[in-house]
């Protein structure tokens, strides 16, 4: 198959819904990171989705929806402090996730009785979305397990010859993928964190948990639980206090004659000469929006990425961290 990069126009939005209608995928920007989006409602277009990713198939996908979306439609709004979350942060990079009506293909939620449903704020996310007028289901598009996509070249890398179109919104701004938060039980549960941290939530809510799977138990968010966002290189990691060890680790490994290059913030560089550097630069915000990107450019130039932590940890770092803890883990 033939894949087309196109900028988003009447005339690409026109060919995204005829794709789309027959049971095709089409890649589209989102604030966060680019989606494969497949008729939720459709069987086979949501198999497509997870045959093109090789996706396992007990893992969920995101409901993608514009603004002015009938909700009730999809699931059921059972809890008040939901529509304080949405009216706080959405559109935007928050996923919620509620009890199901059933009303798209059970293949979505892979058997679970509840749905994950996001709003994003991308404008091109939302013309689309707006455009075609029904629900989207859509994963990162991107080959399971690897980085996930801040643009549309990114997507071109992983998926051409496997879908027909991607819709070009250029590079994301959030960088990483929006934070899943439970709405079905009493109180707010965090079950992958993100741009909206449970700090930010829990400001709203007054209460707000994140879920930390136990050992043995049965995940509650399957795709917690497999290794993910991986740089197709070597990588090792060092935690903010670990400055010397890494400092160590790059030269024994330059001095072996490997390409190794040094991913860490900003105030981290000095130690490091300047042309081997992965600047994911000095506020939260610039930290998430850098990750992806500088994972994509170190696989491409590194035999090895030496990643240091960031030393802040909370809030949106929570995500950050997340997402460079499961890029560098062994398996
Ligand atoms: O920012 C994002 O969320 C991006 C863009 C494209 O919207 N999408 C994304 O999708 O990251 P994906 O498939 O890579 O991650 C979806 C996450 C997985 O961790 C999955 O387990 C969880 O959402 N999830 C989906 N449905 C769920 C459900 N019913 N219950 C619990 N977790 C669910
Ligand atoms: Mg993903």
């Amino acid at each position: 198959m033939f894949t087309q990069i196109k900028q988003i126009n009447q005339d690409s939005l026109a060919e995204a819904k005829r794709w789309l209608e027959s049971g095709e995928s089409v890649a589209f920007p989102t604030e966060t990171v680019y989606g494969l989006g497949g008729d939720a409602r459709r069987d086979d277009s949501v198999r497509k989705i997870y045959e093109i990713k090789g996706r396992p198939s007990d893992n969920p996908l995101i409901v993608h929806v514009h603004k002015d979306f009938d909700l009730s439609s999809l699931v059921y709004d059972e809890r008040p402090y939901a529509a304080e979350l949405r009216k706080a942060f959405l559109p935007g990079p928050l996923t919620l996730v509620y009890k199901s009506r059933g009303a798209v293909s059970n293949l979505v939620s892979c058997g679970l009785d509840t749905l994950a449903v996001r709003v994003p704020s991308h404008a091109g996310a939302q013309e689309f979305l707006k455009f075609v007028d029904m629900p989207i289901a859509a994963p990162s598009a991107n080959i399971s397990k690897h980085i996930s996509p801040v643009s549309a070249e990114h997507v071109y890398e992983d998926l051409k010859g496997k879908l027909p179109l991607i819709l070009d919104g250029g590079r994301c701004t959030g960088g990483i993928e929006s934070t899943v938060c439970d709405v079905t039980g009493e109180y707010p549960v965090v079950l992958r964190t993100g741009l909206v941290s449970a700090e930010m939530i829990a400001q709203v809510t007054g209460k707000c948990d994140v879920y930390i799977p136990k050992s043995g138990e049965r995940v509650r968010s399957p795709g917690m639980k497999y290794k993910h966002y991986a740089p197709k290189c070597r990588t090792r990691l060092f935690s903010s206090e670990q400055l010397n060890e890494a400092h160590e680790e790059f030269l024994s490994l330059q001095k072996s004659g490997l390409r190794v290059f040094v991913l860490c913030e900003e105030s981290e560089l000095g130690a490091f000469p300047e042309e081997y550097v992965l600047n994911l630069g000095n506020t939260e915000k610039e930290m998430a929006a850098n990750l992806y990107e500088l994972l994509h450019k170190g696989e491409k130039i590194a035999d090895v990425i030496v990643a240091i932590e960031p030393k802040k940890k909370d809030g949106v770092m929570a995500g950050v961290l997340n997402r460079l803890t499961k890029a560098c883990a062994e398996e």
